[in-house]
């Protein structure tokens, strides 16, 4: 069976799907799977676009020999160094021993550091073109999105633009391959779950690539991306989605999280979301940070301006599920929010000042005073969650 996809006259999609992996840099979650896409170009010269992880080489290496059907391989581009898109070049340089491998001096570090390979390095800078015959190759360095040495190759004649992660998301791509053939809703969304997750630290690095790729003044046809749909029907619509992520422009709406052991934290939660509703917000999502992976919930706040957090108090401390968010969400200097906090206690205060000093780092506007409850919420603590909800319903509409 060759499951390669012809993309264009001599371009082929020979990515791979990955269903057995749990977790994706064993840390976010792969319930619907992902692809590792690389793209062969069968030009007078052969290249390679960036290879898969090493567990999926068996496929991976039946459909590029099955194209090329007894060619060698002439060249590798690698855009990207992380180990889901190199982690196949130690046996490629084996079953092809006189390819050369196309990266940029940091590529170059990252493969004598990772897989111990000195040879066969020809080296690219920000501009560079590598001609194949009726193709050509131009490389533009997009550094830190999300590796120092990533970086991006644009088909001059097809107008394709191999763009590594940026562009790409979780999901695999199960019979349709293009954008055109796919549930597009569904892989926007994990798109975005890719990006807050993995990318979303380094906005101001995807602004500058995405105004690098601005002034270079190309056409765009096709996004080939190294996670996710080619995009061919509609490129300029994920572009203008990675825009306005990288931006962090929010959308009205409001994500309340909360950690909670016996439901009093979760009642507030409830109760507040239900006075936002009154208060004519129509996007509430409540979400226990104990069920839903912090994954998930990064997503969601990428995409909403109102974010309330609820915590219990454990140890005198932070809920610990609860302490994991917002350590990442203060470590990756998000922006464009507002919050609103609120939590219980029993015989010590540390659930609700916790959340106040993360947000010393996280710099979010309170929309309203932190309201803390001892055990349950009595009707002082609900008239103080009615103020918090108008007060967060005025900023989402204003
Ligand atoms: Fe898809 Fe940064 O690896």
């Amino acid at each position: 069976m060759n499951s390669s996809v012809k993309i264009t006259d001599d371009i082929y999609y020979v990515g791979v799907n990955d269903r057995d992996t749990a977790l994706f840099e064993n840390l976010w979650p792969l319930d619907k799977g992902v692809s590792y896409n690389s793209y062969l170009i069968l030009d007078e010269k052969t290249a390679l676009i960036d290879t898969v992880k090493e567990s999926k080489i068996s496929e991976f290496f039946d459909k590029i020999r099955h194209l090329l059907n007894g060619r060698a391989l002439d060249y590798l581009i690698i855009n990207h160094m992380e180990p889901d898109h190199s982690g196949s070049i130690p046996e490629l340089l084996q079953e092809f021993p006189g390819i050369k491998i196309v990266g940029n001096k940091t590529t170059f570090q990252f493969i004598k550091d990772l897989y111990k390979v000195e040879d066969n390095f020809q080296e690219i800078k920000d501009g560079s073109v590598l001609n194949l015959g009726k193709h050509t190759l131009k490389f533009y360095l997009t550094p830190m999105v999300h590796w120092p040495e990533t970086m991006m190759t644009y088909d001059e004649k097809d107008k394709i633009l191999f763009s590594g992660d940026a562009f790409g998301g979780f999901g695999t791509l199960d019979g349709g391959i293009f954008d055109d053939e796919v549930r597009i809703d569904f892989f926007e969304d994990e798109i975005r779950r890719y990006f807050s997750n993995i990318i979303g630290k380094y906005t101001k690095m995807v602004q500058r690539a995405l105004n690098k790729l601005k002034d270079a003044n190309i056409d765009i046809d096709i996004i080939a991306a190294t996670h996710g749909p080619v995009w061919r029907k509609d490129p300029k619509r994920i572009i203008d989605l990675y825009d306005k992520w990288s931006r962090c422009e929010t959308e009205k709406g409001v994500v309340i999280v909360y950690g909670s052991m016996y439901g009093n934290t979760e009642e507030m939660a409830e109760y507040v979301a239900r006075r936002l509703a009154e208060e004519g917000i129509k996007e509430i999502k409540i979400m226990s940070v104990s069920k839903t992976h912090i994954s998930y919930i990064i997503n969601e706040i990428w995409k909403y301006k109102g974010v309330i957090l609820g915590s219990c108090t454990y140890n005198q401390g932070l809920f610990p599920y609860m302490e994991s968010l917002v350590q990442w969400l203060a470590h990756n200097d998000i922006k464009n929010h507002v919050l609103g906090i609120f939590g219980t206690y029993g015989w010590s205060g540390g659930g609700v000042s916790t959340l106040v000093k993360y947000n010393e780092q996280m710099k979010w506007p309170l929309v309203y005073e932190p309201v803390e409850a001892k055990l349950s919420a009595k009707s002082e603590d609900f008239k103080k969650l009615d103020e918090l909800a108008k007060a967060m319903a005025r900023e989402i509409n204003s």
